[in-house]
């Protein structure tokens, strides 16, 4: 989960109170599992400024008492998005994608159904971007066997990834073949944009779901993704969150995390395969380290 990826604050960020920084960190741990480093004082001023202006609140520490106080969470949603960034693309980290074609699927293929889990689905990129790889590998019926879980803790990010309207720039992206498969371009009002035709939405099943609440109730799933998500989360974090997973997958089931997110140092009980790539020991799928 890229974070606060602006070097400096807008000028006009009042400085956080002492306490305000440790009471923000702590519910961002204790809530969504984000490990707020000391120095990140002024950039979590500035993202939440903004914040407290619009709801007209005299400072960050009332801010945090309404998000306490609304039983709802979606005041906790909105400062979860203030803290973190959804950024996420099209075929980001092409290597998983490669290894979905190649390996995952031809072994899955004969399946009358399997599930693939896409974690921190941000505004739908990589849910997307698995499905059409799916299509392409197992032809559009044969796709259907697949149920495609997409969650994500922020249902504005939730909200964009359902509705799939896209700048037309990310076409750039995709192999050539994809624009006409699996988009419609906008006309009027909406040129310049696009939008993943209904009969493939309508294939991802969108969910909040907050990684670090319960989800024994995920069926178990050949894939699971959880790309950029865990990088800014303590290791204890991250152990109790890989070991879960493992938990949902079936034997010989893939776990694919960034790139950046190592799982040094982490006790989970799944086999490494190569950077970013790891497997549920066990299953008719094993052997994966032999063929990679
Ligand atoms: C940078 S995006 C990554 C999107 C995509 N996986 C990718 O790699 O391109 C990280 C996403 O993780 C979500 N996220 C952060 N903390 C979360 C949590 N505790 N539970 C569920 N999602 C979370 C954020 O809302 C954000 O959409």
């Amino acid at each position: 989960m890229p974070f606060l990826p602006h070097p400096a604050p807008p000028a006009e960020a009042p400085a956080l109170r002492p306490g305000e920084f440790e009471a923000i960190r702590h519910m961002a741990h204790d809530t969504f599992g984000l490990d707020l480093r000391t120095g990140k004082e002024a950039l979590v001023s500035a993202r939440l400024s903004k914040r407290v202006r619009d709801l007209g609140l005299p400072d960050i520490s009332h801010y945090l008492d309404l998000v306490q106080a609304d039983r709802t969470g979606v005041e906790l949603a909105r400062l979860i998005d203030a803290l973190t960034t959804n950024f996420t693309s099209f075929l980001r980290e092409p290597q998983h994608f490669e290894i979905l074609s190649a390996k995952v699927l031809p072994a899955l293929a004969g399946r009358p159904s399997f599930q693939i889990w896409s974690a921190g689905c941000a505004t739908g990129e990589e849910p997307y971007s698995i499905l059409f790889h799916v299509a392409e590998a197992l032809g559009e019926q044969r796709a259907s066997a697949m149920k495609l879980l997409a969650t994500d803790i922020s249902t504005r990010a939730l909200d964009a990834a359902a509705a799939a309207i896209y700048p037309d720039q990310r076409l750039r992206e995709m192999p050539p073949s994809w624009p006409k498969r699996y988009f419609q371009r906008g006309t009027g009002a909406s040129l310049g944009s696009i939008r993943v035709r209904p009969e493939w939405r309508q294939r991802v099943t969108f969910q909040r779901l907050n990684l670090m609440e319960d989800f024994s109730h995920v069926s178990k799933c050949s894939v699971i993704f959880c790309r950029n998500v865990m990088i800014y989360f303590d290791k204890p974090t991250q152990e109790r969150l890989v070991r879960r997973f493992a938990e949902r997958l079936e034997p010989g089931g893939w776990l694919l995390i960034g790139h950046s997110e190592g799982l040094m140092g982490i006790q989970h009980g799944l086999e490494y395969v190569r950077p970013a790539v790891y497997r549920h020991p066990g299953g008719a799928q094993g052997g994966a380290k032999r063929t990679l």
